[in-house]
């Protein structure tokens, strides 16, 4: 049985939390390794380049997340994982589905329709992203895309993309499929909110202890109730809801102890994926090879995809 293609990506924005790794990066070593699919990681620095606008942190950020991937267990020897500005496939298929695709159209898209009503100057880039996601998956044929949430809408107009392009040349798309997990689709942060790099309010996903004690003591409880919800809902991911009843039974309304439970939980979850980290990080070279090497299997899959691409658009 050929395996499923499966690829996803996370832009080089910062540091990643525990919301981004149980929204979308466990289910990246979950899937790799039950060897079903054909694993494809990408480091979103393109996309990246919308949000981090200087050249020293783009390439440190960057090679951050590629060792932040190996250590969470992503394995170089079974999946591609790769720097998207290294395949210049993506941002020319990109052009190509500019061409069909209408300004009202992307004008639908919630991240640019945020942005709007934030008054904010929206680059072209930002305008134009869900394209350049879209020429992501599509150029290696995607069956599916773990990712959180948030993202659902993308892959949407990846599927439309593809029908697009399909109808008005020839069938040459696969419509891929999010997957995304529903217990944890949206992961909240200490103030209760989505938790995400721009809110501030996470807890890093290799943070130090004294970083996770900070970011445990700032989550904002409620005094309304015996059980801290916030607490709660970042306790969920790590301990069954059975696990949990008893010690939220006996300490109820003791934020103070359930938040120091919390802080242990986490460090003890954390501690392992932070020395690994420290380890592999030791070994810099290392990791630009796996970047070398991944772009140069992502590269040929790519631009074989592109070539067919542009015998059905013409112009070869
Ligand atoms: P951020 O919002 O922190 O900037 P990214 O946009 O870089 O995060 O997201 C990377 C991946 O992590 C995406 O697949 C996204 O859906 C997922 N993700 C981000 N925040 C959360 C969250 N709070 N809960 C679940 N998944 C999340
Ligand atoms: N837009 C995604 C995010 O913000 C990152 C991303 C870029 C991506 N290209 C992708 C995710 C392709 C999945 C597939 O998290």
């Amino acid at each position: 049985m050929s395996k499923k293609i499966l690829l996803s990506g996370v832009k080089p924005t910062g540091a990643p939390h525990i919301g981004n790794y149980f929204g979308a990066m466990k289910q990246f070593v979950d899937l790799q390794n039950t060897n079903n699919y054909e694993c494809h990681f990408m480091i979103a620095d393109y996309h990246g380049l919308n949000f981090i606008q200087n050249a020293d942190e783009m390439r440190t950020n960057t090679l951050n997340l590629a060792l932040d991937y190996l250590a969470i267990g992503l394995d170089p020897l079974t999946s591609v994982i790769f720097k998207q500005s290294d395949v210049s496939a993506h941002t020319e298929l990109t052009w190509i589905f500019d061409s069909i695709t209408t300004m009202p159209y992307l004008m639908r898209a919630h991240a640019f329709k945020d942005a709007e009503a934030k008054d904010k100057e929206i680059s072209i880039g930002t305008f134009n992203y869900p394209m350049l996601m879209a020429a992501d998956i599509l150029l290696y044929d995607a069956d599916v895309v773990p990712v959180g949430q948030d993202q659902k809408q993308h892959i949407e107009y990846a599927r439309d993309t593809a029908q697009k392009f399909n109808s008005l040349f020839t069938e040459t798309f696969k419509l891929p499929e999010p997957l995304i997990m529903k217990e944890v689709a949206i992961v909240p942060g200490t103030d209760g909110r989505k938790m995400s790099k721009s809110y501030g309010n996470t807890i890093p996903l290799f943070a130090t202890r004294e970083e996770i004690v900070k970011g445990v003591m700032s989550i904002v409880t409620d005094s309304s109730g015996d059980v801290p919800t916030n607490v709660y809902n970042m306790h969920k991911l790590l301990k069954s809801e059975e696990d949990l009843k008893k010690l939220y039974d006996e300490n109820k309304g003791k934020y103070k102890i359930l938040k120091e439970a919390l802080i242990d939980d986490l460090d003890a979850f954390i501690k392992p994926l932070r020395e690994k980290r420290a380890l592999i990080a030791q070994n810099i070279q290392g990791v630009e090879a796996v970047l070398i090497q991944g772009a140069l299997k992502a590269k040929e899959k790519a631009d074989a995809k592109l070539l067919t691409v542009k015998k059905n658009i013409g112009v070869l």
